[in-house]
């Protein structure tokens, strides 16, 4: 085949743009924020490769809006906005970026945890508004992080970044996973596997870090909250549904748990009016958002489509059994 034309539904970064017009005719969206659906499936339709966002849902729609498509990369490590099976029927490609933005990921659920307890966005108004009068004795006092205990639920690559982190705060690290992490891992990081309710119950700081999947889904709702401590922080840079948003809600309202740390959002970009207090941390999904991260991010996604056409295997493929 000639140059194998590609859309791309960002402007992506200087360097993985570079390189994707080294090997393909890319076209990209242009406009402001995401592409509208009927445009994107407009634009696809005489495509042989798509790199999009968490934001855009690639499903039996989309792929049947474009019937040249071989690869679907998403610029993104989590990809509950692909249908992979019906990828696999079209026998499309899909690829993610694992493995790039562990660190900065862990990076921000720290900062998450740190600000809640410390009161941090608080104080900052407080200092940035002009309001301080001076030093006093209980002013702003929040919890301490260091030496209370860390739950991780999902104990993947994300996930064994946060416990590293913890390491210098002399935290008791638990973590709640189907699978156990190898005894030398455990070791090094000094974490103890725990049955997910008892991590509930005897976490000070709980933090999740599991893919959204149907099993997933909804993992922490009214039960859940129920079992936490009324000292206990939430910390959620995974994906929004993981949480029942109106159960976090009430779990605040009514003080089940002492505050929360979100960079995730049930129905994004909405974020429910109960959320917005004072003990809860807000950012707009941004845990990967530095610019090396995302940068790399981008430039994996680029590899995957210049191999898919090489003929080599993408390096990051989710569906490795079309290439038969
Ligand atoms: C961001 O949320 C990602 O999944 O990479």
């Amino acid at each position: 085949m000639g140059r194998p034309k590609v859309y791309v539904t960002h402007p992506l970064f200087a360097t993985a743009r570079a390189a994707l017009t080294t090997r393909c005719d890319a076209e990209y969206w242009q406009g402001e924020g995401r592409p509208p659906r009927d445009e994107l499936l407009r634009r696809i339709a005489d495509k042989d490769a798509l790199i999009c966002l968490l934001t855009e849902r690639v499903d039996d729609a989309l792929l049947e809006s474009a019937p040249q498509l071989r690869i679907v990369a998403n610029v993104a490590v989590g990809y509950d906005n692909i249908d992979l099976a019906a990828c696999t029927r079209h026998k499309v490609a899909a690829t993610n970026t694992p493995g790039v933005l562990d660190e900065t990921t862990a990076d921000l659920a720290w900062a998450l945890m740190m600000a809640v307890a410390r009161r941090l966005v608080e104080a900052d108004g407080a200092a940035r508004s002009g309001t301080w009068t001076g030093w006093n004795l209980d002013q702003f006092c929040g919890a301490d992080v260091w030496g209370k205990t860390l739950g991780i639920i999902g104990f993947g690559r994300i996930g064994r970044a946060v416990a590293r982190r913890a390491l210098g705060f002399k935290m008791r690290v638990l973590y709640a996973d189907a699978q156990r992490a190898p005894a030398d891992v455990e070791r090094a990081l000094n974490v103890e596997k725990v049955e997910f309710d008892a991590l509930l119950a005897n976490a000070d700081f709980v933090t999740l870090h599991v893919p959204l999947t149907p099993e997933t889904r909804g993992l922490i709702s009214a039960p859940q909250f129920a079992r936490m401590k009324p000292s206990a922080f939430l910390i959620n840079t995974s994906r929004g549904p993981v949480v029942d948003e109106a159960a976090l809600v009430e779990a605040l309202a009514s003080g089940k748990i002492a505050g929360a740390g979100l960079d995730v959002y049930e129905h994004e970009p909405q974020i429910s009016d109960g959320l917005r207090r004072p003990n809860v941390v807000l950012a707009p999904h941004i845990a990967s958002a530095s610019v090396e991260t995302r940068t790399r991010m981008a430039s994996i996604a680029v590899d995957n489509v210049i191999a898919l056409f090489d003929g080599r295997r993408p390096p990051t493929i989710l569906n490795p059994e079309i290439l038969g």
